[in-house]
């Protein structure tokens, strides 16, 4: 596990964009997982300028995004669909057939659809870099807590304290939705490569329960530890319970000098 520590947000959302063009530029045809969520608007507006300096292309890479609210259209302005579109579909050119976000208007029948936004994933040749924001009770996609490591796509229910962040989002008086269709753990630990950004001192405590806690269904992301590529960028302030900063700032310096790559 890679620990790079950043300054703000600024530096997150460059640093993640230029760790994702690398991979895009080794690789065209790349599968790529995408998050949606505050973290990541920097990462996409990077993603975005590099393509629009003729530097990037994404003709040939797929997506598979991890998740998107239950009951709500695509056209809807709190969708994933929506985020996806507005902060970086509609500015880059992934060929609309290759991108996948899963369909937040099904009905019924939940497990045969999850089931195939598995099938598609393992069609691509799997996931080869994910990208993850974390939620405060340390979620990655809408896997809550207890949600099993093993777990793959499906319905979940959001927790009580998701809702709650999420409804910042939705207008006053619209209520914000109860469920969600995720990948489920074990379909992010399938990933080749994991890339974890997180923001800001309401996700310190995620954050370090994830890199230095027990692996532990309480909290989904410590589940990463059993990966053996998992990269985490994070800010000063989600860094700041953190019990290992020092060792950390060592390992980039080493990291720079000895395997300079994996940084850029
Ligand atoms: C979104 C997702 C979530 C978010 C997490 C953090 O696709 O999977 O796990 O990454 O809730 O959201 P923000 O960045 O808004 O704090």
């Amino acid at each position: 596990m890679l620990v790079i520590l950043r300054r703000d947000d600024e530096e997150i959302g460059r640093q993640a964009a230029q760790l994702i063009a690398s991979a895009v530029r080794k690789k065209p045809a790349l599968a790529l997982g995408l998050a949606t969520g505050g973290t990541m608007v920097g990462v996409y507006k990077h993603l975005v300028g590099l393509h629009k300096q003729g530097s990037l292309d994404f003709s040939r890479v797929t997506t598979f995004n991890l998740d998107e609210y239950l009951g709500l259209p695509a056209a809807h302005p709190r969708s994933f669909h929506h985020f996806m579109r507005e902060n970086f579909f509609a500015h880059v050119n992934v060929d609309s057939r290759n991108i996948h976000i899963p369909d937040g208007t099904i009905h019924g029948n939940y497990d045969q659809y999850c089931t195939s936004y598995e099938a598609a994933i393992r069609k691509a040749g799997g996931i080869d870099l994910q990208l993850l924001g974390i939620g405060r009770n340390g979620h990655i996609g809408f896997n809550e807590p207890t949600s099993s490591i093993g777990s793959r796509t499906r319905l979940k229910v959001l927790s009580r304290e998701t809702m709650d962040d999420n409804s910042k989002f939705f207008a006053p008086g619209e209520e914000s939705p109860r469920c969600a269709i995720t990948m489920g753990i074990g379909t992010i630990l399938e990933a080749r490569k994991i890339l974890l950004l997180a923001t800001g001192e309401a996700k310190s405590a995620a954050v370090a329960k994830s890199i230095e806690g027990p692996i532990t269904s309480a909290v989904s992301a410590s589940a990463l530890q059993l990966h053996a590529d998992v990269t985490f960028i994070i800010d000063d302030a989600a860094a700041s319970q953190l019990s290992q900063r020092d060792y950390y700032h060592r390992v980039l310096e080493m990291t720079a000098l000895l395997t300079p790559d994996r940084l850029s």
